[in-house]
């Protein structure tokens, strides 16, 4: 569906940005790069090669600029900055949730050890910050990024405290969830488009289109991640299946079940159910069909915002289709 020389033109762009920034490539790099340059995916340090990240925040920080103004080098800085936000975000997460795989390989924390994987992420997190100073806009609005940016990283911590903390109730609200996505995920993609936006000079009028466009390409996002959460196919998503329901995560297609049955809400609760009982149940409930309907409806409101955007600026062919691509992703 994507031309892949279109897209690999903005991947060539983005990885050059980011190890500019990082220091890569380096001839002896110690354990403190390492972890860096594995989780980064351009290195294998004896493990398996990686199914590399899709970056799709720094796409649509570039793509955004595109439509915005026909141009989308000035955003580079801010393409590399919500990439890196990601990448550091990825390494704690996976502390946090204790998964083993990330694309496909061991996580950071598996091989170099949870104390220094918290170094490792708390290092590309810095980057993060240090990307955005490189950009070449006017000195007002790189505060405006900043605040964006600040913002964003407080409804990530935010989101991924409520994460967890949901996973010790017996109980959560579809509101609460959606407040729980809203910050670990959707927020990011909001500013991710948003950035793009500011680079290219949009007003703040301009930006909100952007930004909720990419707020609900979000939410629908992480939706589409809870499924694969439980029904995706591991060598394909390059994360274990179970991990969600083993841990007791509060995804959508769990809430739902919730709401539809009381006993499965009971079995949920308990240690006893396994993750094929579980499954089973939810199959039969079809909460798998009602949260792809909940991913469409989010994908539709992203549409619309884009429908916004498109009035005054054609938006690139390659927004519209990687708007596309996401829906019933599989991976
Ligand atoms: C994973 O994000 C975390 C979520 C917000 C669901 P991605 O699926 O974009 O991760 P990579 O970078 O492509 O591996
Ligand atoms: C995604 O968290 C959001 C962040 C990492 C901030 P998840 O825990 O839902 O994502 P995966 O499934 O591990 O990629
Ligand atoms: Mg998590
Ligand atoms: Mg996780």
């Amino acid at each position: 569906m994507f031309s892949k020389d279109a897209i690999n033109t903005y991947f060539s762009a983005i990885d050059a940005e980011i190890q500019d920034l990082l220091g890569y490539p380096q001839t002896t790099p110690d354990e403190y790069w390492k972890m860096l340059y594995y989780h980064m995916d351009w290195e294998n340090y004896g493990q398996p090669d990686p199914k590399r990240g899709k970056r799709i925040r720094p796409l649509l920080t570039l793509l955004a600029a595109e439509a915005q103004s026909g141009k989308w080098q000035a955003a580079l800085p801010f393409a590399a900055a919500v990439e890196i936000l990601h990448n550091f975000s990825l390494v704690h997460d996976d502390i946090q949730d204790q998964s083993d795989k990330r694309r496909g390989r061991l996580c950071v924390y598996k091989i170099w050890g949870m104390p220094q994987a918290i170094n490792a992420g708390d290092t590309l997190f810095t980057y993060a910050h240090a990307a955005l100073r490189r950009a070449q806009i006017p000195a007002e609005d790189l505060v405006t990024a900043w605040q964006i940016f600040d913002d964003t990283c407080l409804a990530l911590t935010r989101g991924q405290y409520l994460d967890m903390s949901f996973e010790t109730r017996n109980q959560v609200s579809v509101p609460e969830y959606f407040e729980m996505i809203g910050g670990k995920t959707a927020a990011l993609l909001g500013a991710s488009a948003e950035l793009g936006a500011l680079a290219a000079g949009a007003n703040a009028e301009q930006r909100e289109h952007f930004r909720e466009y990419g707020r609900h390409l979000g939410l629908a996002f992480q939706v589409r991640d809870d499924i694969l959460g439980i029904w995706g196919d591991e060598s394909v998503t390059g994360k274990s299946a179970a991990t969600d329901i083993i841990t007791r995560k509060m995804t959508l297609p769990v809430l739902y079940g919730m709401e539809q049955l009381p006993d499965f809400a009971a079995a949920y609760a308990t240690e006893t159910a396994t993750v094929p009982d579980i499954v089973a149940m939810l199959e039969e409930l079809k909460a798998d069909e009602h949260s792809a309907e909940v991913e469409q409806h989010h994908s539709d409101l992203a549409m619309h915002h884009l429908a916004e955007i498109e009035k005054h600026h054609p938006a690139p062919e390659l927004l519209k289709q990687l708007t596309a691509k996401l829906l019933n992703r599989a991976h």
